[in-house]
């Protein structure tokens, strides 16, 4: 059995403070390591399904149909958040910048699978816990992530010719950065507030 020793989950808590969300403008394009592609296989699953896929891609071709998808999917965005002008200057998405790019997928299972009768959702939430697992690992590499949302997963599952049983869960944009911010962007931006502990935790 591993005991960790204080500096290491002080290590840990700096992993896990340290990590950010990476757009575009931050990612160059330095050859990226594969352990990180390995370390996902130790996410906590619901009955032990390991229910993820990852699609890599690297070609220039299909990231430039997921990027016009996002533009679509951005401007709407827009409109929707046109009382806030500042929405129109966030950069969302590193799709062309980064190394590679990752579609995370959901495999739908064909039996029952345990923990998942009563809460159907858990699979995909299994796929999510994988996908944190991948966020911190890169952090520790110095390497980045960005999660980009504003697609169709539709849309994307025809550019990726992902069969049926799949579901997209996350998209994300991997790469080496010169820097990782400190503070999450849209803090700094005055985009959105943190949260102290005391707000989103209740005790009864
Ligand atoms: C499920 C999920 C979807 C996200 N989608 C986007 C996105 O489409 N574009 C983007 O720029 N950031 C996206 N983010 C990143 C968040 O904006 C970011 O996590 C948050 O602002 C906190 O910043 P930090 O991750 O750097 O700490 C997403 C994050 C999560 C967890």
């Amino acid at each position: 059995m591993i005991k960790f020793t204080h500096k290491e989950q002080q290590i840990l808590k700096q992993i896990i403070t340290a990590r950010r969300d990476i757009r575009g403008n931050r990612f160059n394009k330095k050859e990226i390591l594969n352990e990180l592609l390995n370390s996902t296989n130790n996410a906590p699953s619901v009955g032990f399904s390991q229910p993820w896929e990852f699609v890599v891609i690297k070609d220039n071709d299909k990231r430039n149909e997921v990027y016009k998808e996002f533009e679509k999917q951005n401007k709407k965005a827009k409109k929707i958040f046109d009382s806030r002008e500042m929405y129109k200057s966030l950069k969302l998405e590193g799709i062309k910048e980064s190394y590679l790019n990752i579609a995370v997928l959901y495999k739908k299972p064909k039996s029952d699978i345990l923990g998942q009768t009563v809460q159907k959702k858990m699979g995909e939430y299994s796929v999510v816990c994988a996908i944190q697992n991948l966020w911190l690992s890169a952090r520790s590499y110095n390497i980045g992530v960005g999660w980009v949302s504003i697609l169709r997963p539709k849309k994307i599952k025809k550019i990726l010719q992902i069969p049926k049983e799949y579901k997209l869960i996350g998209y994300l944009c991997i790469g080496y950065v010169d820097t990782f911010l400190d503070t999450p962007e849209l803090e700094t931006l005055g985009w959105e507030k943190k949260k102290s502990v005391e707000e989103v935790v209740r005790w009864v």
